[in-house]
C-alpha cells in the first residue's frame, strides 16, 4: 500500500493463559456483559471476538480457550494479533500453559502486558506474579524492567481503566495503519457448520475492507459474502481493518487461522480454491 492511503486502526489484543485464570471473566467485566455465565461448564469453546470502544479509541479483543485442545489454534492466534494480555491469577501464579502463552507471544514478536487478575482474593500475591515471571524474561517496570504489569480483579472490576489505558498507550507506539480502500484480506478466526445458515466464519478483517457480495478464498475454501454480522449480532454490510465479523456464505467450513482474501468474482474464488484443494 502507498503510505499515503494508510489510515490508523484499532489494536488487535488477545488475552492468553492458563486455565481459568480469568480470561474470559476479564472480557466480560470490560464488556460488562457476561458470557461466561453462558458458557457449558464455564469453559471457552470458542474464540470470541469482540471490540470495545475506550477514550473514543476502538479495541478489538480475541478470547483464546484455555483448553489443550485449543494449543494449535492459540498458535495461530497470535499472528493476528498487536498485543498479547498474558492473564495470570495472582492466587495460582504462572502455570504451564501461562509459558506456553508467553511462548507464542514472544514467537510472534508480539509485545505483552501482564494482567494480574484476581487480587481480590485474600491469597493474592502479585509480587510472587512479578518474581516467577522474571524467570522468562518479563520484568516489571517498576523493578526497572520494560513490562506493563497490570494488577486487575474481573470480579471488583479494579485496575480495568489502568489496563485499558496501557493498552492504548502499548498501541499508541505501534503506530498500527491499514488501507481501507482496497479488497479485504484477514483471517478466519473461527468456523463451525450452523444446521440452519451453513458454514459460519468468524473472520478478522486486517487490511482492506470487505462487503457483501464480495467474493473471497480462504484455504480451500470460498465464499460469495450472503450477509455479516458484527459481534453483537447486528448484520453489516461493510467491516474495514482489525473488525471481526461473522460471514455466512462459504462453500464449506474454512480452519481456524485460514488467511482469507478477496478476488474479481466468484468463478476465480472457485478455482483458486479447488486448485488449492487439489
Ligand atoms: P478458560 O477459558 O476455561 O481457560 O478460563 P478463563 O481463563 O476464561 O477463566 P474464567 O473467566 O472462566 O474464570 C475462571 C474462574 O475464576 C471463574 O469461577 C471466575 O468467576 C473466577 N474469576 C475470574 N476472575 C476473577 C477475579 O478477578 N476474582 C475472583 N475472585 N474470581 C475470578
Ligand atoms: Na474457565
Ligand atoms: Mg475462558
Amino acid at each position: 500500500d502507498d503510505p499515503a492511503d494508510l489510515q490508523p486502526r484499532p489494536c488487535v489484543v488477545t488475552v492468553m493463559g492458563h486455565v481459568d485464570h480469568g480470561k474470559t471473566s476479564l472480557l466480560d467485566a470490560i464488556r460488562e456483559t457476561n458470557v461466561t455465565a453462558t458458557e457449558a461448564g464455564g469453559i471457552t469453546q470458542h474464540i470470541g471476538a469482540y471490540q470495545v470502544e475506550h477514550n473514543n479509541k476502538k479495541i478489538t479483543f480475541l478470547d483464546t480457550p484455555g483448553h489443550e485442545a485449543f494449543t494449535a489454534m492459540r498458535a495461530r492466534g497470535a499472528k493476528v494479533t498487536d498485543i498479547a494480555i498474558l492473564v495470570v491469577a495472582a492466587d495460582d501464579g504462572v502455570m504451564p500453559q501461562t509459558v506456553e502463552a508467553i511462548n507464542h507471544a514472544k514467537a510472534a514478536g508480539v509485545p505483552i502486558i501482564v494482567a494480574i487478575n484476581k487480587i481480590d482474593r485474600p491469597d493474592a500475591n502479585p509480587d510472587r506474579v512479578k518474581q516467577q515471571l522474571t524467570e522468562y524474561g518479563l520484568v516489571a517496570e517498576e523493578w526497572g524492567g520494560d513490562t506493563v504489569m497490570v494488577p486487575v480483579s474481573a470480579k471488583t472490576r479494579q485496575g480495568l481503566e489502568d489496563l485499558l489505558e496501557m493498552i492504548l498507550l502499548v498501541a499508541e507506539m505501534q503506530e498500527l495503519k491499514a488501507n481501507p480502500n482496497r479488497p479485504a484480506r484477514g483471517t478466519v478466526i473461527e468456523a463451525e457448520l450452523d444446521k440452519g445458515r451453513g458454514p459460519v466464519a468468524t473472520v478478522l478483517v486486517q487490511n482492506g475492507t470487505l462487503s457483501v457480495g464480495d467474493n473471497l478464498v480462504a484455504g480451500t475454501t470460498w465464499a460469495r459474502v450472503r450477509a455479516m454480522m458484527d459481534y453483537k449480532g447486528r448484520r453489516v454490510k461493510k467491516a474495514g481493518p482489525s473488525t471481526p465479523v461473522e460471514v455466512l456464505g462459504f462453500s464449506e467450513v474454512p480452519h481456524a487461522g485460514d488467511q482469507f482474501f478477496v478476488v474479481p468474482d466468484e468463478k476465480t474464488a472457485r478455482q483458486i480454491a479447488e486448485k488449492r484443494a487439489s
